[in-house]
């Protein structure tokens, strides 16, 4: 088992990594506060990991709130279904709630968490490899909105991430390459290493090797555990993690939530924010050619979808959580392994590279 961990004061807590983790009760014990459970998850991850999961918490009192699947179902309809179920069943403040599944169920089951009641105890255990690589960590929890993605939300931190890595043999190849791209975003960002370990450990990370994926996922949850730990509301240090999120939260607006996966659209923004970057003078063109091609590796898109207008692009970016002012701002790379947020993009360089 490999423990690292978020440091955040009173509100520190672990990430456990292990394969088959889910079949230990003595983990989740160690982090519930009293009798009551309520697990969320949908009707996808429930019929492979819920029973395994009640199995683990025989000595509690259980119970489940199963959302429809898929990225459309993070809403405030559904924010409220859970509401609804704690009250119905008189949930008090010493309920944990247990997120089980991938970013979209720890999203907002994180924060219903936040809200219910004034905030109550959540523990994630994330299905996916972008939520173990990512969404988990952190405490950044919301619902999308029509009108933008991740508008409703708050910061709150959960007792403890809980990451089985066999949940990834069920994970469908196209979902794995989406998280890919999050991991990928490390590399860039700001660990020029980790991105050469990927391209030279491109065929064991298909190949689902056991030993390789733990240590992939253990250097990206290190990463974002330190970035949190530094930055915890995104004042500053945080807003890296997002490189390509601009672009690629424009693309999922307009195209409507689901239609590209989270992380095609983060791996086709962060091609453009090497592009930016290349038109700025700030990267070298090799480095782009680089970062593509680890991109096309594990089969994601690098082209924005043709039927996206500059003008979409633009009206769903004029709305970003980073945008300061009404100016716009973007998180370029400057290096494989160095970033910066940049404010100084013209409408004449988006244009050039959209
Ligand atoms: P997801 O939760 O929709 O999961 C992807 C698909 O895989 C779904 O169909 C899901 O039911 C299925 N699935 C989950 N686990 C499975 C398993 N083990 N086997 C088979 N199928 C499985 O999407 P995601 O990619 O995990 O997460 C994307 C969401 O995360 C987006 O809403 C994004 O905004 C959010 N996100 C949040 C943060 C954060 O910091 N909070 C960071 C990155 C992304
Ligand atoms: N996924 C971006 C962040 O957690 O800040």
């Amino acid at each position: 088992m490999n423990t690292l961990h978020v440091e955040l004061g009173d509100r520190s807590y672990p990430i456990y990594i292990d394969a088959g983790l889910l079949s230990d009760s003595s983990l989740f014990a160690k982090h519930i506060r009293s009798k009551r459970v309520c697990i969320v998850s949908n009707d996808l991850v429930a019929p492979l990991y819920l029973e395994a999961l009640k199995n683990q918490l025989s000595d509690f009192d259980v119970d489940e709130v199963v959302l429809a699947d898929g990225e459309a179902q993070k809403n405030l309809a559904n924010f409220e279904l859970i509401m609804s179920h704690l009250l119905a069943g008189a949930h008090g403040r010493d309920t944990t709630l247990i997120a089980l599944g991938g970013g979209v169920i720890g999203d907002i089951t994180g924060f219903a968490a936040a809200c219910y009641q004034r905030g109550i105890d959540f523990i994630q255990v994330p299905t996916t490899l972008l939520s173990q690589v990512d969404s988990s960590v952190g405490g950044k929890t919301a619902v999308n909105h029509p009108l933008g993605k991740n508008m409703i939300g708050a910061f709150y931190q959960p007792k403890a991430v809980m990451i089985d890595i066999d949940s990834l043999k069920t994970l469908p190849e196209r979902e794995f390459n989406a998280g890919i791209a999050e991991v990928i975003k490390y590399g860039i960002l700001g660990d020029g290493e980790f991105f050469t370990w990927l391209e030279d450990n491109t065929d064991a990370i298909k190949a689902g090797d056991p030993e390789t994926l733990t240590q992939m996922i253990e250097t990206c949850c290190q990463c974002k555990a330190d970035i949190v730990a530094a930055d915890e509301k995104e004042g500053s240090v945080r807003a890296l993690l997002n490189l390509g999120h601009t672009f690629g939260h424009a693309i999922e607006a307009e195209l409507g939530y689901g239609k590209w996966l989270h992380g095609e659209a983060v791996a086709t923004g962060m091609v453009l924010a090497a592009k930016l970057a290349v038109t700025m003078n700030l990267l070298q063109a090799s480095d782009l050619r680089r970062i593509e091609a680890l991109i096309a590796a594990f089969s994601l898109p690098l082209e924005s979808p043709s039927e996206m207008s500059f003008d979409a692009f633009m009206s769903h970016m004029s709305r970003d959580k980073k945008n300061i002012a009404g100016k716009l701002r973007f998180i370029v790379p400057t290096a494989i392994g160095q970033s910066e947020i940049r404010d100084d993009i013209t409408e004449e360089m988006l244009q050039q590279i959209l």
